[in-house]
């Protein structure tokens, strides 16, 4: 059976002592919810792992990086490695994120290895694909999703692929408060499960968890969650907050 979950992104917000106070109301208020039914992961700046890794219970709230380097180790200044986020004692990183691949041009290649190392260091990997609004428009989304899945994840093997969680965000919807329907995300999530079955078989597909992320909030998640192939969210703005954060968590 997959696992539903609620991630957080953080993005670039959150100094230090802010972003351990929101990891701490985060931790205490999933703690003190009582049947919950869904992991919860926030994931947060490379500043602030260590620090948040020491105020929550890892095995409750999951803690991802945003980010890590396409190599290994070595002269890369600035970079972060995999093996150094799986350090501080993370247990996800978040890769492929629309952001990353627009602002910092991160190709497919790249993010293979990226994903790669990650795996090789025994972090679990969120998975970003989306479709800019000019791709949904003319029709080439499908083409768009099916190809930045193809050549960054579907060289993995099936026992590599059960540390993969997909996230289905459109470009268009992400920070616009333009939710994308339910029956969109729908659509999709259902597309990108018919990918992975293609690949790796009806089972792997069946257990895969795939969520949906951009302009989800307490209101619309109930509505999103409650589809068949939407088994949670990535969460940017909402997640900044403990409150409206845990009113997507318990929207199951
Ligand atoms: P948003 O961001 O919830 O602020 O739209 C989602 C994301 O980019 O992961």
């Amino acid at each position: 059976m997959r696992k539903n979950i609620v991630a957080g992104n953080w993005k670039m917000n959150t100094t230090l002592p802010e972003g351990v106070q929101l990891a701490k109301e985060v931790n205490a208020a999933v703690a003190a919810t009582k049947d919950l039914k869904c992991e919860v992961i926030i994931g947060v700046p490379l500043t602030h792992l260590t620090a948040v890794k020491e105020v929550i219970d890892i095995n409750k709230v999951g803690l991802a990086a945003e980010n890590c380097a396409n190599h290994a180790s070595g002269a890369y200044t600035g970079e972060v490695s995999a093996a150094m986020v799986a350090s501080t004692g993370a247990n996800y990183v978040i890769l492929g994120h629309s952001e990353r691949r627009e602002y910092y041009n991160e190709t497919a290649e790249m993010l293979k290895e990226k994903v790669d190392l990650a795996l090789e260091n025994g972090l679990k990997v969120i998975f970003c694909c989306g479709e800019s609004l000019e791709q949904r428009e003319n029709g080439s989304f499908k083409e768009v999703i099916k190809a930045e899945i193809n050549d960054s994840i579907f060289h993995l093997t099936p026992e590599q692929w059960k540390n993969i969680v997909i996230a289905y965000e459109p470009i268009w919807a992400i920070g616009t408060g333009k939710t994308a329907t339910s029956d969109q995300a729908e659509e999709i999530h259902a597309f990108i499960r018919g990918l992975v079955a293609e690949k790796y078989g009806a089972q792997v597909a069946d257990d895969t968890t795939i969520l949906y992320g951009g302009s989800c909030k307490p209101s619309n998640a109930p509505e999103l969650f409650a589809k068949p192939d939407i088994d949670g969210g990535l969460i940017g703005g909402a997640s900044l907050k403990a409150d409206s954060f845990m009113g997507i968590v318990t929207a199951f």
